[in-house]
């Protein structure tokens, strides 16, 4: 299963700031979505492009062009709408997919709630937003549900992943690409990652 750290000083400097216990929600949310910026930069690398011959100020110039429009991103509710502007900001005509889910804190088990997909999804590129991967269960049952509608190309964007979480993706979605900031140490008793950012969802919306 491809994982790539992105490593980049800016990604790394503004992950630390993300990791303040006390940062106040203004910060938390500019900081996350400028990640997401980020890490769009390096997650669509690899899209292909095609030639065109435009008209520019001296004459035809032949252009690259991105093929196609043919991405979905996919917020996790709630906690993945912290970091969709920024990645809406780079890819600015990109369809919307939402899934609901949250985390029973006792079973750590994942509850889908809303899922909302966009049309045509089948022949879409799908961009999952999550701040954390955790035990990645809630990761599996959005791609599980992504697959059901046909989508076959998909990747995961993330602020922090535990190993837990991306050894368990390995074994059901090894074909799955993921995005991430940071991999972490580990998760706690409680199924939080360490040092990890505490609860996103809390942090950006309450
Ligand atoms: C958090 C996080 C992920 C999930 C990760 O969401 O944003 O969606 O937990 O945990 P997992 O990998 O163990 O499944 P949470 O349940 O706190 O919901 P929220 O975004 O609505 O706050």
């Amino acid at each position: 299963m491809p994982v790539t750290v992105v490593d980049h000083p800016l990604v790394r400097h503004k992950l630390g700031l993300l990791r303040e216990n006390s940062i106040s929600t203004k910060n938390f949310r500019e900081l996350a979505n400028e990640i997401g910026r980020l890490l769009t930069y390096e997650a669509t690398k690899s899209l292909p492009t095609e030639k065109k011959m435009i008209h520019g100020w001296a004459g035809p110039v032949e252009v690259d062009q991105i093929v196609g429009k043919k991405i979905t991103v996919v917020p996790i509710l709630r906690a993945g709408l912290g970091m969709m502007d920024g990645v809406i900001d780079m890819i600015p005509g990109v369809k919307v997919s939402v899934v609901g889910m949250y985390r029973n804190e006792e079973t750590l088990e994942p509850v889908r709630y809303y899922v909302k997909l966009a049309k045509k999804i089948h022949k879409r590129h799908a961009m999952i937003l999550d701040p954390m991967l955790a035990t990645g269960g809630t990761l599996i049952a959005t791609i599980n549900l992504l697959k059901e509608a046909g989508c076959r190309r998909i990747m995961g964007l993330f602020l922090v992943c535990a190993p837990e979480g991306l050894a368990r993706l390995e074994k059901e979605h090894p074909d799955v690409a993921i995005y991430t900031a940071a991999i972490d140490e580990r998760l706690n008793e409680h199924g939080y990652i360490l040092p990890g950012l505490g609860d996103a969802g809390d942090k950006i919306f309450g």
